[in-house]
């Protein structure tokens, strides 16, 4: 495994690769990470994994100067699966002043887009530079994130990028929580209490399932269960599942989004109810 540093060194490392599988990441990698970086060895002779905590997705009061940063641990956590790793500076990213951005749909300012104004414009236009950098065929993202995994497919759809965007499972801890590298900011009792997220879409799933179609009060059930508990809820959200646009009742292909904190650290999940008849 290579470690670059340098869009120069890459671009010259990578000339000449046939078929790129590409994972990005912002390092501090869990069990999620490698699992798309096993896949894309289907997808590529050559898998390129990214490290690069983006100072442009984060808002001025969020964890950006906190954000994990260890390289060295992940390096030796992937070497086995990845042929090059790509862990350039803020500086070799954003070498002058960022002025060009992608400009997003409407769906970006909802959800997390509503809580953290700006953050798609900065994961969309590092997203944008990062496929632009290693021109892959295949690039990997997890479904933990599932609004971006919807952005990312829309920038590339209606920008004609030339690769194929894979959406990997959500991987979970033995008690369901999704793995996340926010995780580690959980203390002991929260760390326990996290599972409850998970837990509160499995049951709106069951009532789904059940026939319940009254998205509104399933919602607020949802919300005022994880208030009740000491959540501080940013969104619990029943959406269509291919274009995320809020679903009125008699919806069967839908997804439930939530996003919420526990003390300081907030917390993503989602689930999937894919047509059942
Ligand atoms: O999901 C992430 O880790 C980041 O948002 C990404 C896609 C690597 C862009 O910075």
């Amino acid at each position: 495994m290579q470690l670059i540093s340098t869009v120069a060194e890459l671009r010259a490392r990578l000339s000449g690769e046939a078929s790129i599988a590409f994972v990005p990441t912002m390092g501090n990698l869990h069990e999620g990470h490698l699992d798309l970086m096993r896949q894309a060895r289907e997808y590529g002779s050559c898998v390129v994994a990214s490290i690069f905590v983006n100072p442009l997705q984060f808002g001025p009061a969020e964890d950006f100067d906190q954000y994990p940063r260890t390289l060295d641990a992940d390096c030796e956590k992937m070497k086995a699966m990845v042929d090059v790793v790509f862990a350039p500076s803020v500086n070799e990213m954003y070498p002058q002043q960022q002025t060009v951005f992608v400009e997003l749909p409407p769906i970006a300012s909802e959800l997390c887009g509503a809580a953290r104004p700006g953050h798609f414009r900065g994961m969309a236009t590092v997203v944008l530079k990062l496929l632009n950098i290693v021109q892959p065929k295949t690039a990997l993202f997890g479904k933990k994130d599932y609004q971006q995994l919807h952005i990312i497919r829309q920038l590339v759809a209606q920008l004609n990028l030339p690769v194929n965007i894979v959406g990997g499972e959500t991987v979970r801890a033995q008690d369901g929580l999704a793995l996340s590298s926010r995780n580690q900011y959980l203390i002991d009792t929260e760390r326990s209490e996290a599972v409850f997220l998970q837990q509160t879409l499995q049951a709106m799933r069951q009532k789904f399932l059940l026939g319940s179609r009254d998205f509104a009060v399933l919602q607020q059930q949802a919300v005022q269960a994880l208030n009740d508990r000491g959540w501080i809820v940013d969104y619990v959200s029943i959406r269509n599942r291919t274009d995320l646009k809020k679903v009125v009742c008699n919806q069967d292909d839908v997804v439930i989004l939530a996003a919420a904190r526990l003390g300081k650290t907030r917390l993503l999940d989602n689930i999937e109810i894919c047509n059942q008849a």
